[in-house]
């Protein structure tokens, strides 16, 4: 194996995941090749203009003069590299099963290219069984085998769109291989870009970790919704109840409920795990039910809706809604699978005018595959009947919006400590608002 500066790196897709590990090496000195299926993309990155908020254009434009380059499969440079990393999606279908098709038309690419002593890593998060599986058996379709002559490894990705910290070398990355020689090479290689690397015995145990973590994530906020839920039905506050059992300093974590979950990961890996178990002959009514209480919030958000109209004496056929926020979490312009789409797509086939305003998004495709342009939040506040608070992102005048609109339906708490009327605010988990701020 070359030494650790000479190692040349390809990355395969360049997202959220692929970009910041390409940036990493080249920061670290490698040599890196950058390799998206989407030309667009190749040419906007190339062009040194970042389609990730954690990646600034001058970042990737040093990364660029560094010696980074992207390409296109047909001109990338496959052979040449010692170490392939996939970071491409691993989306579901329709109904809810894992869609491989990204990772095995990537492993066609590398496969196409595969040459004795290679590394190849996967990062994509997937199900236990994919990297010795399906991922192996379409490299091992060249004539070259895992282990004998190129190694083969799984490391799950940990970055947290949004928050900076969580791609920092300090956060611990997970690696497993289908040898223990294969693991040492591949944490080897990532002790370049990270301080703490952790060795598994396997690169299904990695990808049973990977998924873990954002079932503990899914799992745990549907507690909570159907808390916000009961809390409705009893009269309480479930952000007060949240609050106070978080005052505990040990053996509790604070969740907090929503419109539903939303982003590339917490909606989507669980079913790739439920899924998985179902080829054990087990069925994992906990992931599922999880999945299942966090897709049925935009409906109950809908609801919500209808039921503060319903104060006004008004029907939410006709009616006007605004929505505030579409990205599936503050402060970034990430909408993949965010609840916006369903709620928006709710209250349209239900009849109500729906317009929304995203200091990040200016098109939004809902549920039922309408597009959407975003309208100025003074043109929101001034045309809506009721605004429906799905995203809180701190860049939204806050107090603009409690002082003109005449009535709110908040799922995320955007209300807190803001001095509202009585019965202006239709809180998720809580009820009406009373007389002034909390
Ligand atoms: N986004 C996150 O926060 C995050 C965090 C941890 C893990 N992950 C996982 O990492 C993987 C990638 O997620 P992402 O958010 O970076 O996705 P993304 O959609 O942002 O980027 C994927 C890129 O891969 C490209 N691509 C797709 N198929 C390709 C192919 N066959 N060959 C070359 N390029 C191809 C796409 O054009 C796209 O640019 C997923 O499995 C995801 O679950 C994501």
């Amino acid at each position: 194996m070359s030494n650790r500066s000479d190692q040349r790196i390809a990355v395969v897709g360049l997202g959220y995941v692929g970009l910041p590990l390409a940036i990493a090496f080249t920061e670290a000195g490698l040599q890196v090749e950058g390799i998206d299926a989407n030309g667009p993309r190749v040419a906007e990155l190339a062009a040194a203009h970042s389609p990730i908020d954690d990646i600034s254009d001058e970042r990737l434009a040093t990364a660029l003069a560094d010696g980074l380059s992207v390409a296109e499969p047909p001109s990338a440079h496959l052979a040449d590299a010692d170490v392939v990393f996939v970071c491409v999606p691993t989306p579901i279908t329709r109904s809810k099963d894992p869609d491989l098709g990204p990772v095995l038309n990537a492993a066609t690419l590398i496969r196409e290219h595969l040459r004795a002593g290679q590394l190849v890593v996967l990062q994509s998060t997937t199900f236990p069984g994919t990297t010795s599986g399906p991922f192996r058996e379409e490299l091992e379709r060249s004539g070259l085998v895992a282990g004998r002559d190129f190694d083969l490894a799984f490391a799950p990705e940990r970055v947290n769109p949004g928050d900076p910290a969580s791609a920092s070398k300090g956060v611990p990355r997970l690696v497993g291989a289908t040898s223990q020689a294969a693991t040492g090479r591949a944490a080897a290689l990532l002790r370049c870009i990270n301080d703490n690397v952790i060795e598994l015995s396997s690169p299904d145990a990695a990808e049973l970790a990977k998924l873990l973590e954002n079932v503990f994530r899914n799992v745990n906020i549907a507690l909570v919704n159907q808390l916000a839920l009961l809390c409705e039905r009893m009269g309480l506050d479930v952000w007060e109840v949240i609050d106070a059992a978080a005052t505990k300093p040990f053996g509790f974590m604070r969740f907090t409920p929503g419109p539903g979950v939303g982003g590339h990961c917490i909606p989507v890996d669980p079913y790739y795990l439920s899924w998985r178990a179902r080829e054990f002959d087990f069925i994992d009514r906990f992931v599922e039910l999880a999945g299942d209480i966090n897709f049925a919030m935009p409906r109950h958000v809908v609801d919500l809706v209808a039921e503060a109209l319903n104060d006004r004496g008004k029907a939410l056929k006709g009616a006007r809604v605004g929505v505030l926020g579409v990205a599936f979490k503050p402060n970034v312009r990430d909408a993949r699978n965010s609840p916006a789409a369903a709620v928006i797509a709710g209250l349209a086939d239900r009849g109500a005018d729906v317009h929304f305003h995203d200091p990040h998004v200016d098109v939004f495709v809902d549920a039922d595959g309408t597009q959407h342009h975003g309208v100025g939040l003074d043109d929101l506040l001034g045309a809506s009947d009721v605004v429906t608070v799905v995203t809180a992102h701190k860049a939204i005048d806050w107090d603009r919006v409690f002082d003109r609109a005449d009535l709110v339906v908040d799922t995320v708490d955007s209300s807190r400590d803001r001095a509202v009327r009585p019965r202006q605010v239709l809180r998720l988990g809580a009820g009406w608002s009373a007389r002034t701020s909390r």
